[in-house]
């Protein structure tokens, strides 16, 4: 038999998101094939530590007692530099983790927001010569900046609703100018929301400059840069795009929420949102979003995976790209499995082919020229 694959699976995160991105890394560990993968659970704690083991439930649990002060059985993560020898390697601290010890063959980042979602995950294990799943550096950065991504979703001629980026310092300088500004371009009711964050987190809705002041103020403790749209009466649709150079969409999936925006708790707290797959839409609208996901993804220059979420103007009928997320929600009722399990690829298998990009990935930066002499070229 050949030899498995050995996954690390990267959980956790300095991120708001912590919890989410536990969730998700449980689902996945779970559904891996164990006869193809042998697991290596990598927990970073809230604080940003790193910890490996090899029992996924015991790691999850181990990451938790951890930040509590209390468990001593879990291994640190040791990144060496050294691409020559895949330099992110687990190793052997306590004699009950040994089988975490030793170097990977892939990582997966199950990690959403910052730390994880936004590039600098991905920076480090470039450096360290790890093949690793998902998007690259410069797409994930992209897909996190809220701001960034709508200027190139813009120039490569992308529908985006069109919006203000305030930044801190200009708030604080003088905020009623910033108001002014606002209210010179949009009418009431305006979204403001952090650039570079998730889950709705520091997300607000303001009706008046009082409401606008304080969403604003909301969004700038988040970041340093908040991006403020007109409201639109929407409805909000989700489709998954899989691939690297040649992406596939999935079908189109809607999201109704409980509250009057889909906002954190709307998300995680309520239990109340419904996910509706596929969308109750016309068959030209689910093709043209299908289209747009993966015109979207080439945009950014995204790989792997990404969950590309658009807004349907229930008064005009136009569709906009509100924005991407490229480690989307990954536990087995979250709707970018669900979309891909509704189109013909079962959990497992996502998993597999996310893998299997990786590495083809990887495989295919190897083949870059990093050498060059004048006198050769000649
Ligand atoms: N311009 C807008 N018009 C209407 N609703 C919006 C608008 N922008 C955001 N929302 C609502 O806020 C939610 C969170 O905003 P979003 O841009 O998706 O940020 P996040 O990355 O936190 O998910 C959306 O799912 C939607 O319900
Ligand atoms: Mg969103």
């Amino acid at each position: 038999m050949s030899k498995k694959i050995r996954v690390g699976v990267v959980f956790g995160g300095r991120s708001g998101e912590h919890e989410v991105s536990v969730a998700s890394a449980a689902s996945v560990m779970e559904a891996l094939d164990k006869e193809k993968y042998e697991v290596v659970p990598i927990g970073i704690t809230h604080e940003g530590r790193w910890l490996a083991g090899s029992d996924p439930r015991r790691m999850i649990a181990g990451v938790a007692m951890e930040e509590a002060g209390q468990d001593d059985t879990v291994t640190a993560v040791v990144i060496t530099g050294d691409p020559t020898r895949n330099g992110l390697v687990p190793v052997d601290t306590s004699q009950a983790q040994q089988e975490a010890a030793g170097p990977l063959d892939i990582v997966l980042p199950v990690l959403h927001g910052t730390y994880g979602e936004d590039g600098t995950l991905q920076g480090l294990l470039e450096m360290a010569g790890v093949p690793y799943a998902g998007c690259g550096v410069l797409g994930a950065a992209l897909g996190m900046d809220k701001e960034k991504a709508k200027m190139v979703f813009r120039a490569a001629g992308l529908p985006v609703v069109d919006w203000l980026t305030v930044r801190r310092h200009n708030f604080e300088q003088d905020a009623d100018a910033v108001c002014a500004r606002i209210e010179e371009r949009f009418s009431y009711p305006v979204f403001a929301k952090p650039a570079n964050l998730g889950s709705s987190v520091g997300v607000g809705k303001a009706h008046d400059r009082d409401e606008l002041r304080k969403v604003l103020a909301t969004a700038l403790e988040f970041d340093r840069k908040a991006i403020v749209e007109p409201g639109i009466n929407c409805r909000e649709l989700e489709c998954g795009v899989l691939g690297n150079d040649q992406p596939i969409a999935s079908i189109v999936g809607e999201v109704v929420s409980s509250g009057e925006f889909y906002d954190y708790r709307a998300k995680y707290i309520d239990n109340a949102s419904r996910l509706y797959i596929p969308a109750e839409i016309p068959a030209e609208t689910m093709e043209a979003i299908r289209r747009m996901a993966v015109e979207a993804f080439l945009a950014l220059d995204l790989s792997g995976l990404a969950r590309v979420d658009c807004f349907l103007d229930k008064d005009s009928g136009a569709v906009y790209i509100n924005e991407v997320n490229t480690m989307p929600g990954f536990t087995q009722i979250s709707m970018y499995p669900k979309l891909w399990e509704a189109t013909g690829i079962p959990y497992p298998e996502l998993l597999d082919r996310l893998i299997q990009l990786g590495l083809e990935r990887h495989a295919d930066k190897q083949r870059n020229r990093t050498s060059f002499s004048p006198e050769e070229e000649a």
